[in-house]
């Protein structure tokens, strides 16, 4: 490999890496969005798809801009982070909406990856007075962040209510018959503790609150 002697040329070897990340999630969210169940989740991901697509003419654009041709190289952290995100959307759930709380958590450390990766390319560009290149990458930090926003705005509504306890023999189950009744209201608006409590026996598999509520939401 040839030797490295300007900040241009780190970051030319960032941009490449950079691109190579973001052409495996050209591929990578395909997988997620036919994985996942809520249609929150799914919308979500779909535009951050077109997104994605529009990152990496962008990112030509930021070769273009450093006299480069575009070039990819292998970005091991992004493979091991879609890796990661395919093997555990690939477990058995007893729940959709675990699986889609799995994937959420998945992309979620993709878009903090890309924030950090682009931060730095940021702050290298910036130092060496290519304006161009920095408004380039800004545009996308930015919509790395506001993806990463509305993923955390779709965690906090989507695990079914039924599936926060998952076991039917949990320890408050027993003996603690208030808690059965309890279930009732808790599908109004669902966080992701586990402490949840209400008794699995409470609801026959109503999935509904949580289908109506993604609806209902823009
Ligand atoms: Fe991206």
């Amino acid at each position: 490999m040839a030797k490295i002697n300007s900040l241009q040329e780190v970051l030319v070897e960032e941009l490449r890496d950079i691109y190579d990340a973001e052409k495996r999630l050209t591929k990578a969210i395909p997988k997620l969005i036919k994985a996942s169940t809520s249609d929150d989740l799914k919308e979500g991901l779909e535009n951050h798809l077109t997104e994605t697509e529009e990152q990496v003419s962008r990112l030509e654009s930021a070769f273009e801009q450093l006299g480069e041709t575009p070039r990819a190289k292998t970005c091991a952290g992004m493979k091991g982070l879609i890796e990661e995100g395919d093997e555990h959307s690939g477990e058995d759930y007893g729940d959709d909406s675990l699986r889609d709380a799995v994937i959420i958590g998945a992309a979620q450390r993709v878009e903090h990856y890309e924030m950090a990766a682009y931060g730095t390319a940021i702050a290298h560009a910036k130092l060496l007075g290519l304006d161009e290149v920095v408004t380039l990458l800004e545009e996308t930090l930015q919509e790395e962040k506001a993806a990463d926003e509305k993923l955390t705005e779709v965690a906090e509504g989507i695990v079914n209510p039924q599936a926060l306890t998952g076991e039917e023999e949990s320890e408050e189950a027993e003996g603690n018959s208030e808690m059965a009744s309890a279930g009732s209201g808790s599908g109004s608006r669902s966080r992701m503790s586990a402490s949840g409590g209400s008794s699995s026996r409470s609801g026959s598999s109503s999935r509904s609150g949580s289908g109506s509520r993604s609806r209902s939401k823009k």
